[in-house]
């Protein structure tokens, strides 16, 4: 289902196991500090505790449906146990992607020492931020992937009445692009889950949403972009969100129509209509989207070589330990690795790699990692580094011109480093970010880093960065009968990034850990 509410509530009834909270329950029932899910109305809804203080709200994370009461309570914000978002007890604003919709929330009264949820409460409009002086006019964002839509959106909810622009060259609407190479490519998701939001969304909030519309230059003195067509797109703020572009293969025969890549909502689609008739894949690359394909073809029965020139898989980002396991998991599941190997050439029936050895393919997808698409940004002349450099408002060498997402690299308020990552949460909370600091907010961007990745039944959630570390600590088991643990990365003495798999709440504990450190 597209979540399309634009303020609405979460759109899922949930899980109505638990007590029924409408008829009430003790007090002493729910300590300080504590959770208790439980149904009200028809409706599943999570009761917090803070000292004498009860709020009532959804239960279910309106991003992908995780169960709150599993998350973790942080000050007057519930943490989801998933891929941290986090929400308002008060409000049930969605304070942080990945969630963009608030939480149903409802009255709560207190009577003989018994807990009871009440009438559904309405939403509360954040605070505009609209009435800053030096406000914008119009505001274009280039770019409609995460850090576009997530910004887009997040000028509305602060009320700004200006003109909005948000220009993609994707052929359809934002799109939910982790579920990609996950749910939608392995089929356990339907095609109506992708879009982020309908076409509607956009018009109902008076979000000019061109598709299809490449921009080819800006001009930054004349402040106006111009897309290839010739059409032109005067601006008074600017944000850049062209996130990145698969790097390509070069060798003979990459450009066969049955060779790959996975960015796009159209490659996706492509992909899986490939996978509908294939039975042999070879995946190039062991990224973690190459990986994620891998898992996502076995659930569809198709027989998985994996080729990539390193050791073992992943063991450069998550270390040797985890990397072990995640190849071994995938033989598990019928993979068959050819590592310290490169593919030399394709043709219509077979790859061939450098040693010779030829494997047969009736579809080959290529993941091996992708580049920032900083064209624009060149030929505007922003200060690059590896990405477009930006200072912790978001705002890149020219004032006015905003960028986030993929493409932006930034100082990092953690390690004190200017860092560039690829997270789709951390592109959609620098968009929310971006917008804020569009309307004046001067907000510094210090969110902790997070990803994740699911392969089969294996989950993973990063937090933190740590381009190079010394140690990759494992506290607990990953192995084939169990998977539950906490690997730390140290540099030093420092701390730097904690991945954790099956550990949610110890995943949001290190993310407020590392707040609090900043
Ligand atoms: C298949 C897949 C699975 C992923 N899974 C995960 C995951 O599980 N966890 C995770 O943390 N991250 C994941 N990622 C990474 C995550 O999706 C990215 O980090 C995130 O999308 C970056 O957001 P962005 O807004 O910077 O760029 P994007 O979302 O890529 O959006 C960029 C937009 O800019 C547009 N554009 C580019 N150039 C122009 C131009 N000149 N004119 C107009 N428009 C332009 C593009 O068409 C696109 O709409 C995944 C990525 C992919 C592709
Ligand atoms: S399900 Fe809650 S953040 Fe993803």
């Amino acid at each position: 289902m597209t979540s399309d509410a634009s303020g609405g509530g979460d759109p899922q009834t949930g899980d109505l196991s638990g007590p029924d909270l409408a008829r009430g329950v003790p007090v002493s029932s729910i300590g300080d500090g504590a959770m208790l899910a439980g149904h009200a109305h028809g409706q599943a809804v999570l009761l917090a505790r803070r000292g004498d203080e009860f709020f009532a709200i959804g239960a279910t994370c309106t991003h992908w449906g995780a169960p709150l009461a599993d998350g973790l309570l942080v000050g007057d914000t519930v943490r989801c146990p998933w891929h941290h978002a986090c929400f308002n007890l008060r409000t049930g604003e969605a304070l942080r992607a990945p969630a963009l919709d608030p939480l149903s929330r409802w009255s709560v009264e207190l009577r003989d020492g018994v807990v009871h949820v009440g009438a559904r409460l309405d939403g509360v409009a954040p605070a505009p931020l609209s009435s800053h002086p030096a406000l914008p006019a119009s505001v274009v964002i280039v770019g409609g992937g995460a850090a576009g839509n997530a910004a887009a959106e997040m000028l509305r909810r602060l009320a700004y009445a200006g003109r909005i622009t948000l220009l993609s060259a994707d052929a359809s609407v934002p799109c939910d692009r982790p579920m990609l190479s996950k749910g939608f490519l392995s089929g356990a998701e339907p095609a109506e889950r992708v879009p982020l939001r309908s076409p509607a969304f956009y018009k109902r909030l008076g979000i000019e949403l061109k598709l299809g519309a490449r921009v080819a230059t800006i001009d930054p003195a004349r402040r106006h972009v111009e897309l290839i067509d010739g059409t032109r797109h005067p601006y008074d703020a600017l944000l850049l969100a062209t996130g990145a572009e698969p790097v390509r293969l070069e060798v003979p025969g990459a450009a066969l129509p049955h060779v790959h890549y996975l960015r796009s909502s159209t490659d996706a689609h492509a992909l899986v209509a490939a996978a509908q008739k294939a039975t042999r894949a070879v995946v190039i690359g062991t990224s973690f989207i190459g990986l994620e394909v891998a898992a996502a073809l076995r659930a569809r029965n198709v027989a998985v070589d994996v080729v990539a020139p390193e050791a073992v898989p992943m063991a450069k980002i998550l270390g040797e330990q985890a990397g072990s396991f995640i190849r071994a998991l995938h033989e598990r599941h019928g993979v068959t690795f050819h590592l310290g190997a490169s593919a030399i050439s394709i043709d219509d029936r077979w790859v061939t790699l450098k040693d010779e050895t030829r494997l047969r393919a009736d579809l080959v997808v290529v993941g091996i990692g992708v580049r920032p698409a900083t064209a624009l940004a060149e030929q505007a002349a922003l200060a690059l580094d590896r990405g477009i450099v930006v200072d912790q408002y978001l705002e890149t060498s020219v004032k006015g011109i905003f960028a986030a997402g993929d493409i932006a690299r930034w100082p990092d308020a953690h390690t004190g480093e200017r860092i560039r990552v690829e997270h789709w949460v951390v592109a959609e909370r620098q968009g929310q970010t971006a917008a804020r600091n569009i309307l004046g907010a001067r907000e510094a961007f210090d969110a902790v880093p997070f990803f994740w990745t699911d392969q089969y039944d294996f989950s993973l959630a990063y937090v933190g960065h740590a381009e190079k570390w010394d140690v990759a600590q494992l506290d607990g088991q990953l192995n084939a009968d169990t998977q539950d643990c906490t690997i730390t990365y140290r540099r030093g003495d420092a701390t730097l990034a904690v991945a954790v798999v099956h550990r949610d709440r110890q995943g949001l504990e290190a993310e407020v850990a590392f707040e609090r450190a900043t």
